[in-house]
């Protein structure tokens, strides 16, 4: 894989993806954008599964980089390593240190500068203008692959995505028992920080379908994601 670095970053490229009409057979791009807790993870890994397409989590992008940054001091040069599970900077494992609250904070604050942006969005683009990926994060829809073929846009209320968050074995504060009113406090400074920021914030893109997973199982949300991925291949 390439080496992403924050302090010299290579160019952007333009997206990959056609917005035309999918030939039979070609492996679509699919882009998920939303805010934390809205089932952006378990959904696109869902879709993935079923498609047999690559999922990609640009936000353990931003927090491998967070992570480095914590060790260092400063966003150096990093080498990073992103797959199904597998999160390694410079060779290190770092797939559960990266989901704790201090790198939700750290995170927020990488994603903020336009340099690592630049350098990850490149990255992005490089891992998905073949096709055959489900790429999710918070600038999928709008920057990184606007012309994706299906553009997916996941929401839920406050207090169910702080509920999804307190509950999840992967994340520290699942772990560690937080409670849910300081998990959603920390979760509304994150969101406010990713859709005010100047660099691609957190926002609807022109074309995304709106999917709110309020009440909605895993399995139905799925399902409506998968409805948008067939009208798609249908043309
Ligand atoms: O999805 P996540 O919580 O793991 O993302 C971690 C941080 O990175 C969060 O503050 C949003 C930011 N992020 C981003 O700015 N752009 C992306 N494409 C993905 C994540």
């Amino acid at each position: 894989m390439s080496t992403p670095s924050p302090e010299s970053p290579a160019p952007a490229s333009a997206p990959g993806a056609s917005a035309g009409k999918p030939s039979p057979g070609r492996r679509l791009i699919i882009a998920i954008d939303g805010p934390s807790g809205a089932g952006k993870g378990t959904i696109s890994r869902a879709v993935a599964a079923r498609l047999a397409y690559t999922h990609i989590d640009t936000g353990a992008m931003y927090r491998a980089v967070a992570w480095k940054a914590l060790q260092e001091g400063v966003a150096g040069r990093a080498e990073l390593e992103v797959g199904e599970g597998i999160v390694r900077v410079d060779g290190h494992d770092v797939a559960d240190a990266i989901r704790t609250p201090e790198i939700d904070k750290a995170a927020a604050a990488v994603a903020r500068q336009p340099r690592v942006r630049e350098a990850l969005i490149a990255r992005q683009r490089a891992m998905g203008e073949q096709g055959g990926i489900v790429m999710e994060g918070r600038d999928i829809t709008t920057v990184v692959f606007p012309d994706a073929d299906v553009k997916i846009f996941l929401d839920a209320s406050a207090e169910e995505r702080a509920r999804r968050r307190a509950n999840d074995s992967a994340h520290a504060s699942g772990r560690d028992g937080t409670a849910i009113h300081d998990v959603k406090s920390a979760l509304e400074a994150r969101d406010h920080s990713d859709r005010t920021r100047a660099a691609s914030p957190l926002t609807l893109a022109e074309g995304a379908v709106v999917i709110d997973t309020t009440g909605l199982s895993i399995e139905e949300a799925v399902r409506r994601v998968m409805e948008e991925v067939d009208k798609r291949s249908r043309g």
